[in-house]
């Protein structure tokens, strides 16, 4: 049901939690710094209801690659956010499991509250879990020191932030250049900006862009850092529709020609049709997950 992806070498960068990582060229990698646990890609089963799931008879047997070809890229197990209101306890997200394979175009889809942005900061390694498993490429995150999940998202993770979270005293431009600071092979800022139709405006500052310019000056940032990992929070929500268009083709394409891993939130169901696969979050727990076998090209969605 994928297509016939595979991933490519070189390139591979960043996040974008710029105020968090701008530290990272000062952070040294200590000598027993790491102490994630390591394993084996597993492999996913699908049930009868159409979810996928991780197929535990293979837990301790070593597999390279999911059920459709690829290889699991990120594995939730049994994942709980939770956060302390007195003696009360809220659950931002409540054991969830769920499985993504490399390469792949992730919808999540929920009410406002659901979960969702609490899901995708947990991908990106800028929360922490307070119980459960993330596994990235074989690694546990939540075994990860500071430093090391700072190298995380350094390496691996581009974010386009549900509010933007540009530097307001940076120019667009500047702003996506500092991707270069974080990690070489990144896409020149120029390109980058003209790919989301900013090139006449990359000399201004954010206070001197509308919402939806600083939106796409965000995902110039996010996809400048070329990252396996690429993470949206509502990344059309400021946009109309045509240019909402422009970045779900531009969102696509990093999946299907580039090979990166791309998870985007929305509330606009008409986006799950070009999705590998939806995930609908609802009251902090994951309540389906369903792979599309004929995903729709991404000029064929209309809202
Ligand atoms: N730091 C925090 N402290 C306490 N509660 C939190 C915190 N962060 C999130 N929550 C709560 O967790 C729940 C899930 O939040 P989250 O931001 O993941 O929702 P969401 O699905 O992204 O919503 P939206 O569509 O409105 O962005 C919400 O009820 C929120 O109030
Ligand atoms: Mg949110």
């Amino acid at each position: 049901m994928f297509r016939g992806k595979k991933k490519k070498p070189g390139q591979e960068l960043e996040i974008v939690d710029i105020e968090k990582d701008r530290s990272l060229d000062k952070v040294p990698e200590k000598p027993g710094d790491d102490k994630s646990k390591k394993r084996r890609k597993r492999k996913t089963i699908r049930e009868d209801n159409g979810k996928i799931v991780p197929d535990k008879g293979h837990n301790k047997e070593p597999v390279e690659e999911g059920e459709d070809g690829h290889g699991v890229l990120i594995e939730f197990e049994d994942v709980c956010k939770k956060y302390s209101q007195g003696e009360n306890e809220f659950y931002a997200l409540k054991d969830a499991n769920l499985t993504i394979n490399e390469g792949e175009m992730v919808v999540i889809l929920g009410p406002s509250g659901a979960g969702k942005s609490t899901l995708l900061n947990l991908l990106g390694g800028m929360d922490c879990a307070s119980s459960g498993h993330i596994w990235f490429d074989g690694d546990d995150l939540t075994t990860y020191s500071d430093n090391r999940l700072t190298r995380y998202r350094a390496e691996n993770v581009g974010v386009v932030f549900q509010f933007y979270n540009l530097i307001p005293t940076l120019t667009a431009y500047e702003n996506v250049a500092l991707m270069k600071d974080i990690k070489d092979g990144t896409t020149d800022p120029k390109e980058a900006l003209s790919a989301v139709g900013l090139a006449q405006h990359m000399h201004q500052f954010p206070s001197q862009m509308s919402g939806g310019e600083q939106q796409r000056t965000s995902i110039a940032r996010a996809i400048a850092k070329n990252p396996k990992l690429l993470l949206c929070d509502e990344p059309t929500g400021a946009l109309d529709t045509g240019t909402g268009k422009e970045v779900l083709k531009l969102l696509q394409r990093m999946s299907r020609d580039k090979g990166r891993t791309v998870v985007m939130v929305t509330h606009n169901s008409f986006f799950a049709d070009i999705a590998d696969t939806v995930i609908r979050v609802k009251n902090g727990g994951i309540e389906s997950i369903v792979r599309n076998d004929a995903p729709k090209d991404a000029s064929e969605v209309f809202w």
